[in-house]
């Protein structure tokens, strides 16, 4: 299993980048724009005069509910995120005010079969231990005709990417996410692609959609064969120095991993145009220009190093 394709591991991960995520990580992997495309492929008009309920599952700060309460009225909306530390940005925000938060395990989502009109979960499967079951989950709580939707990364085709995803999480090929749909037992698979701008790669991240045809469980309905994979549920006492050693290891070099993405990010973001890549570029936060300063600052340091040695 990949460094944070694992919930303990998760859990630290987002303790810390929860501080900027909202500043650093979406403006540059999951745009405004992407969101509203990805968004847009769903059925947000209600079949009755009833308004549409939502779950949005691995929620964080909310950064996607903000375009789910564009759609339908946020005392509608339920998020469910396993970090009480993101969740605490999202309750902030005024116009999730209205939203119910509930911590909660994707795998093992804490709400009765059939419960919800739509389920969305963006950018939260990485960390997944069991893909499938999440995506069982998210059949079993929608009610039958609803629909349920999961934005997430398509495995880089370029070696370096590939190897830097593959080694700090789970970017699923795109063939596993309609795998995952195909055998919860949705029907009506329906998908669109997502990028940034900056991205050549038009296959950069999937939106998939599917619809529940009959109430209840997923055909695939499985219990997990190791319960400790729940960290809602886990028990602390089963954390001994080995293994807690083992967890900030692993966490510390799975943050390196996804801190390498970011100014490479940040990086293929300003080169675009060089690299004639004409999409409409979005502009940078003062955020972003700070880490990108602090990233030239750093590569002037390392080759002035580099030619006073010669
Ligand atoms: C990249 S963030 C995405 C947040 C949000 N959906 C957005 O669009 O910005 C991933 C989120 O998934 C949450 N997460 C990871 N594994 C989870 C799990 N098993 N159950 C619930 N949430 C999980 C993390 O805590 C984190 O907040």
């Amino acid at each position: 299993m990949r460094l944070m394709q694992h919930k303990r591991e998760a859990y630290w991960f987002y303790r810390y980048l929860s501080v900027f995520y909202d500043k650093l990580v979406n403006p540059l992997f999951w745009t405004e724009s992407m969101r509203e495309k990805a968004l847009d492929l769903g059925y947000w008009d209600p079949e009755d005069e009833e308004d549409l309920t939502v779950i949005d599952v691995g929620s964080g700060t909310g950064f996607t509910t903000e375009g789910i309460v564009r759609r339908v009225p946020a005392r509608n909306v339920t998020c469910v995120d396993q970090s009480p530390h993101q969740m605490s940005h999202a309750r902030e925000k005024a116009a999730l005010a209205n939203c119910s938060f509930r911590l909660g395990d994707a795998e093992n989502l804490p709400f009765p079969d059939d419960q919800f009109d739509r389920y969305v979960s963006a950018g939260s499967i990485e960390y997944w231990p069991d893909p499938q079951r999440g995506v069982n989950e998210a059949y079993r709580v929608i009610k039958p005709g609803g629909w349920a939707m999961l934005i997430g990364p398509i495995e880089p085709r370029n070696a370096f990417s590939k190897f830097v995803a593959n080694t700090w999480m789970l970017f699923p090929p795109e063939d596993d996410y309609h795998n995952y749909f195909h055998r919860a037992g949705f029907k009506n698979v329906e998908w669109t692609y997502v990028a940034p701008h900056w991205q050549r790669n038009e296959r950069y991240g999937i939106a998939i959609i599917g619809r529940k045809p009959a109430p209840g469980k997923s055909p695939n309905h499985y219990v997990p064969v190791a319960p400790e994979h729940s960290l809602v549920d886990a028990n602390p006492e089963g954390m001994t120095l080995g293994r807690g050693a083992l967890l900030a290891g692993r966490v510390l070099v799975g943050s390196a991993a996804g801190f390498l993405f970011i100014p490479m990010a940040l990086l293929a973001s300003v080169t675009a145009p060089l690299r004639g890549i004409d999409a409409e570029p979005e502009p940078l936060n003062k955020h972003q220009k700070v880490a990108l300063a602090a990233v030239g600052v750093l590569a002037a340091v390392f080759i002035v190093n580099r030619l006073s040695r010669r």
